[in-house]
């Protein structure tokens, strides 16, 4: 399977700085490189769009959509209204969004239909607190998250999931290529059972995925690419990050 290797800028990177981004941005192209996503925040989309026409292969999302395509929803962003703009993919359920924003399974499984009917592919994104983990609960955790999103899905469609562990987003703790595939692999066995093309539908890890340490995590089984956080703000580092993820 080709890697995917995606940037989300989180609440980072203006219109302007998103413009001067994708000047400097270069991927790497040709046989085996990864497939870069990159997903800057609303206000940069359009500005993002234009600017990613010049750098080959790289596909541009949002970092989250409303369940409904349009309406009495102050401050949201439609799924329709993003692929018109010319965003192809939408995060779902980021797990800043479900703590900070308190979206529960059942609204993140509302966005990924909405996504589907819009037309963005969702990045499905799942992951479990320390406490969680302390307490022996990563399994169940997972494949609660992942099965409320597995009962709106159709059996054929295209969509990515990514393993973002809370307790290693941003704070410099990442996950060791270990914890990284026995998570991953609990994933895979569930789209498996459920009948699912296993192979179409890659597993991303992030969390404070670093040019250092991209190639021994994306090297390890059932990790099919990484979502990046704050190693994805910096151009020269996320074409490292992408090179790395050449196969
Ligand atoms: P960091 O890479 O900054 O830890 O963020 C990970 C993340 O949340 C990507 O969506």
């Amino acid at each position: 399977m080709k890697r995917v290797v995606a940037g989300n800028w989180k609440m980072n990177h203006g219109p302007a700085a998103a413009r001067d981004y994708l000047a400097r941005f270069r991927p790497p192209t040709g046989e085996g490189t990864a497939r870069v996503l990159l997903f800057p925040p609303t206000v940069s989309l359009a500005a993002a769009v234009a600017a990613a026409d010049g750098v080959p292969g790289v596909e541009i999302g949002v970092q989250d959509v409303n369940e409904a395509a349009s309406g009495a929803f102050t401050g949201e962003t439609s799924p329709v209204m993003a692929r018109e703009a010319g965003a192809t993919l939408t995060l779902v359920g980021h797990s800043e969004r479900r703590q900070l924003y308190g979206e529960d399974d059942a609204r993140v499984a509302a966005k990924v239909e909405a996504a589907f009917a819009a037309g963005l592919t969702p990045v499905v994104c799942v992951g479990e607190t320390l406490e969680e983990r302390r307490q022996g609960r990563l399994r169940e955790v997972l494949l609660r998250q992942l099965d409320a999103v597995l009962e709106v899905l159709d059996p054929g469609s295209s969509w990515l999931l990514a393993y973002e562990p809370v307790w290693a987003i941003g704070t410099g703790e990442t996950a060791t290529p270990e914890d990284a595939s026995e998570a991953h692999g609990i994933l895979r066995r569930r789209l498996d059972a459920a009948g699912l093309d296993t192979g179409a539908i890659p597993i991303l890890y992030g969390g404070s995925v670093k040019p250092a340490n991209a190639r021994e995590l994306m090297s390890a089984p059932d990790v099919d690419g990484v979502l990046v956080g704050g190693a994805s703000l910096d151009p020269e580092d996320f074409a490292a990050i992408a090179e790395a993820g050449t196969v």
